[in-house]
C-alpha cells in the first residue's frame, strides 16, 4: 500500500500561497515554499535559520494561515500553524499577508516577544540591523499593555569576542544551535525554564573556539554583540564592502564595514533573510581570525560595495553609483544665481563656527539668520 502512495506521488508539490501558486519538492516547509515566492509574501522569522538543523518553532512569528491542507483534504487547518515547521502538501492554499487572523496574530506575537525586551534601541549596538526591531515597525503595534518589570541580567562577557546581555535575548535558541553544530564544543545553553529561561555558559565557561563569532551573526536581537566593535559606530555610519583573504580555516569571504580606510567590524555575508550565505553549497560561517583579527584593510581584497537588502537604514544614502540625478532647474529659475543659501547652507553659513553660540540665536538657525542683508545683526558681532 505504502509503495502504491509513493508510486501515485506527484514529484513536485503544488501549493498555492497568497494566490500564487509555486512548485517544490516534498518535504518543503510552508516557509521555504514562501520564500519562494519572495517579498512580503513570505513570513517573518525570528527563530529559524534554514542553515541551522532543528531551528525554528520557538517564536511564533512566522504563523500562516491554511485554508486549504491538500488536494485530498482540502479541509482548512483549524489554527494559525508555524509556517517553519509545518510541511506543504500537494494542493496546499495558504494565506500569509492576505489573511487578517495572521496579521493580527503577528501583532500579538511581537507584543509577546517585547515583554521581556528592553526598548533600548537608541542605545543598543543592534540598533539598525535588528530583527526585532523590523518585526516591531513591520508587524507590531504602535503601544504596548504590558505594565510589570521586565526582566533584568548582568552583562556578561561570555569569552574574549562575545558579550552577552540576557536582558534582550528572545530565546530564540540559535546560537545553542551554531555551539552543537559549527563547533567543537559546546560550552552554553539555555537554563532553566518559562520566565527563568536564560543562556548561559556552564560553570561561566568562556566561549572560545574558532567559530564562535558566527553567533553574533545569527542573533536576531542585540544580545549577543561583538566586543571588538561594541559602541564604536553605528552601522548606518559604515560602508559594507565585500572582501575575501586566503584562509585555512574558513571560506575567508566576508563583509567588512569600513569609515574611511579603517575597518570597524568584519562579519559574514548575509542574504535577503538575514542569513549567511552558501559558498560552493557551503554556509559560508567564517572563522573568528577573519572576523576578529583582520582589522586592517590591507588584510582583505576588497571585491567591491555590499547590497544590504533588508529594508534597512544601512542601505540608505551609501551608494550613489546608480543614482539618476535630474536636471538641476534652480540656477536657471533664479537667473543664473546659484542656489546657496537654500541648498548649501553648511558651506555658507555659520553654523559650523566655534565662536557662534548657537543657544544665542534667536529662533531655529535658518539660513536668514545669518543673512546680513535683513538687517539683523549675528550673535558674534552683537
Ligand atoms: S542570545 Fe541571541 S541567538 Fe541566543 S537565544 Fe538569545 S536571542 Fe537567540
Ligand atoms: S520562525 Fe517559525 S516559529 Fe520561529
Amino acid at each position: 500500500m505504502a509503495e502504491e502512495v509513493k508510486k501515485d506521488a506527484p514529484q513536485m508539490f503544488k501549493v498555492t500561497i497568497d494566490n500564487i501558486t509555486v512548485e517544490v519538492a516534498p518535504g518543503t516547509s510552508i516557509l521555504m515554499a514562501a520564500r519562494k515566492v519572495g517579498g512580503d509574501v513570505a513570513p517573518p522569522t525570528m527563530c529559524f535559520y534554514s542553515k541551522l538543523k532543528g531551528s525554528g518553532g520557538k517564536c511564533r512569528t512566522c504563523l500562516v494561515e491554511v485554508a486549504a491542507g491538500s488536494t485530498a483534504d482540502p479541509r482548512p487547518m483549524p489554527k494559525l500553524v508555524a509556517s517553519c515547521r509545518t510541511n506543504v502538501m500537494d494542493g496546499m492554499v495558504v494565506k500569509s499577508i492576505t489573511s487578517e487572523k495572521v496579521l493580527d496574530a503577528r501583532k500579538g506575537v511581537v507584543e509577546f516577544l517585547l515583554l521581556n525586551h528592553p526598548l533600548d534601541c537608541p542605545i543598543c549596538d543592534q540598533a539598525g540591523e535588528c530583527h526585532l526591531q523590523d518585526l516591531s515597525y513591520e508587524h507590531g503595534k504602535e503601544e504596548t499593555r504590558y505594565e510589570f518589570q521586565r526582566r533584568l541580567f548582568e552583562r556578561e562577557d561570555i569569552g574574549p569576542y562575545i558579550q552577552l546581555h540576557m536582558t534582550r535575548c528572545i530565546l530564540c535558541y540559535r546560537c545553542t544551535y551554531i555551539a552543537d553544530q559549527i563547533t567543537n564544543t559546546r560550552m552554553h545553553g539555555i537554563l532553566d525554564r518559562g520566565e527563568h529561561a536564560q543562556i548561559s555558559t556552564y560553570i561561566s565557561k568562556a566561549i572560545d573556539n574558532d567559530f564562535s563569532g558566527n553567533m553574533i551573526d545569527v542573533c536576531p536581537v542585540g544580545a549577543l554583540t561583538d566586543r571588538t566593535f561594541r559602541f564604536k559606530q553605528r552601522v548606518w555610519f559604515l560602508k559594507p564592502l565585500n572582501a575575501h583573504r586566503d584562509c585555512d580555516k574558513c571560506c575567508g569571504k566576508v563583509t567588512i564595514w569600513n569609515r574611511g580606510d579603517e575597518v570597524f567590524r568584519v562579519t559574514a555575508r548575509k542574504d535577503e533573510w538575514g542569513e549567511v550565505e552558501d559558498f560552493d553549497g557551503k554556509t559560508g560561517w567564517i572563522c573568528n581570525t577573519c572576523r576578529f583579527d583582520k582589522k586592517k584593510t590591507s588584510d582583505w581584497v576588497i571585491e567591491g560595495p555590499r547590497k544590504i537588502n533588508r529594508h534597512s537604514v544601512i542601505s540608505a544614502n551609501h551608494y550613489l553609483d546608480d543614482l539618476k540625478r535630474p536636471h538641476e532647474t534652480i540656477a536657471e529659475v533664479m537667473g543664473g544665481r546659484k542656489p546657496k543659501l537654500l541648498m548649501d547652507i553648511h558651506a555658507v553659513s555659520e553654523v559650523n563656527k566655534p565662536t557662534v553660540h548657537l543657544s544665542e540665536i534667536e529662533g531655529p538657525a535658518t539660513s536668514e539668520v545669518f543673512n546680513k542683508e535683513n538687517g539683523r545683526l549675528l550673535p558674534e558681532t552683537k
